[in-house]
């Protein structure tokens, strides 16, 4: 790949390069990257590289590359309902519109049409790494990870232990039963047919205790037994989203000192635990998530949506307590992590300004001030990576990791008018009264142009593992 890339470094940085060669070796990995590479040099770096059959993608005028987005947090049977419903707060929302729709999720046949357009479509919103929900139905979550495998997303895929708190009409009977279901998936996704494509298989299980609530001690006693099992298993739960499920959770399990001291006492809150939402944490439990190293699925558009709160990202930054970016849709109305990018910003705004008045920014950290677009930018590459405990394969370009890349289109040709780029050219009558970019802030516009003004239109080619799989120029 030849041209402009956009490449996530920290939570302060990332790299603007106007001229980049990039190197994909046949299993989809990053053999090596040169930058400040002239039009003229192109083919001699290639040869010095020893790459001399291999095809050179060159990028076009408004076209950049850059690492794909992880979605660490969202529910596949959830995106029939997005954008309904949404008067409610948490429980009875789940109550009146959630429930509801993730049991239609028992028909198979459902299942399967619902999963193949929702994986198309996160697929195109530019997620390349996604961490989903099923419904409590082992049928149709095999299906689903069967359409993912299929595709060639890399994903995480969970069915929903709840026995208990839920209606009688989706509900599972008991602690035993929901635990062989959640094996009888485990066993399913890791005997999955390699692709053809890569020898790396993109498709794990997760362990997915819908949350506290809906969750009987005997049946979260056994969740215990599997993961401590199981270290690589990975965990996905929901913490500390609203007042009301905090206080009823705390109502369920009297002896906890807190909600995140009930998953700890189940040996559920570990470095591979993806805990959603996080907005009420007390001061104790952010301490003990750093402690156990388990990651955080900051999902701003959800909790704004049902009007959940403002996470605190930036303490929990400066915590070093790792996070990324979740959709969490239907709480969230939106299946694209650019959304997410978007209320992230708002969020952090939010808590900024009702800081203003006090001395709470301190220099060198996070909290209580605006998300800057290097920030942003890492919530939704790296830090969801190393929330996924990714961060060796995925995140952003460097040799021997994983090409999981978007081509972005923010040039004239484009289908999404809002995102098109630049000043008038040649300069109106007059006269031109911004300032002439160099390449690299010209880049610097285009990605905050995207992050604020794109969509999917705006995505060309998606990448899994060095595989096209999706994008606007994607037939497949
Ligand atoms: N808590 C338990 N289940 C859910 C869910 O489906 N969505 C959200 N946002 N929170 C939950
Ligand atoms: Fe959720």
């Amino acid at each position: 790949y030849y041209g402009a890339v956009v490449n996530p470094q920290s939570l302060t940085s990332y790299q603007a390069l106007a001229r980049c060669l990039l190197a994909v070796s046949s299993e989809g990995t990053i053999d090596w990257i040169v930058d400040d590479v002239d039009d003229s040099m192109v083919q001699e770096v290639m040869s010095q590289k020893g790459c001399v059959d291999a095809e050179v993608v060159p990028l076009r005028e408004g076209e950049f590359l850059m690492p794909g987005f992880v979605d660490t947090h969202t529910h596949a049977p959830q995106v029939p309902n997005m954008g309904s419903g949404q008067q409610h707060e948490l429980l009875d929302w789940l109550d009146n519109v959630t429930f509801p729709m993730e049991a239609n999720f028992a028909d198979v046949e459902f299942a399967r049409e619902t999963y193949v357009e929702v994986v198309r479509r996160v697929i195109n919103c530019g997620t390349t790494m996604c961490c989903y929900y099923g419904t409590l139905h082992v049928e149709a979550t095999k299906i689903l990870a069967e359409i993912i495998h299929v595709k060639g997303q890399r994903a995480f895929v969970g069915k929903c232990n709840m026995d208990r708190n839920s209606p009688d009409y989706y509900v599972e009977p008991s602690p035993e039963a929901s635990v062989a279901g959640a094996r009888e998936l485990i066993t399913y996704i890791r005997s999955l047919p390699p692709s053809p494509h890569t020898t790396t298989p993109l498709v794990h299980p997760i362990l997915t205790p819908r949350f506290a609530i809906s969750c009987t001690s005997p049946l979260l006693s056994s969740l215990q037994s599997l993961a401590l099992s199981d270290p690589a298993l990975a965990i996905q739960t929901h913490i500390s989203e609203n007042p009301s499920e905090i206080a009823f959770t705390l109502s369920l399990f009297p002896n906890a000192s807190s909600y995140a001291q009930v998953y700890d006492s189940f040996s559920l809150l570990r470095e591979n635990t993806i805990l959603a939402h996080a907005v009420h944490l007390q001061d104790e439990e952010k301490q003990l998530i750093k402690e156990r190293k388990a990651g955080i699925s900051h999902c701003p558009t959800s909790n704004f949506n049902l009007s959940s709160g403002v996470a605190p990202v930036g303490d929990l930054l400066d915590r070093g307590i790792k996070v990324g970016l979740g959709t969490d849709v239907s709480g969230g109305f939106s299946p694209s992590i650019l959304t997410a990018v978007q209320h992230a910003s708002i969020a952090s705004k939010v808590i900024a300004m009702n800081a203003r008045d006090t001395s709470a920014v301190k220099d060198g950290t996070f909290a209580n001030r605006a998300l800057t677009i290097p920030a942003l930018l890492y919530l939704a590459t790296m830090g969801g990576a190393e929330v996924c405990c990714l961060d060796k394969q995925i995140g952003n370009f460097s040799v021997s990791k994983s090409f999981d890349a978007l081509i972005i289109n923010v040039g004239k040709d484009n289908a999404n008018p809002a995102a098109v780029w630049g000043e008038p050219h040649p300069p109106r009558k007059g006269g031109n009264h911004t300032k002439p970019k160099s390449k690299k802030e010209e880049l610097d516009g285009w990605l905050e142009k995207f992050l604020f003004c794109g969509d999917d239109r705006n995505i060309r080619r998606v990448y899994v593992q060095g595989r096209l799989i999706g994008g606007t120029a994607f037939s497949g």
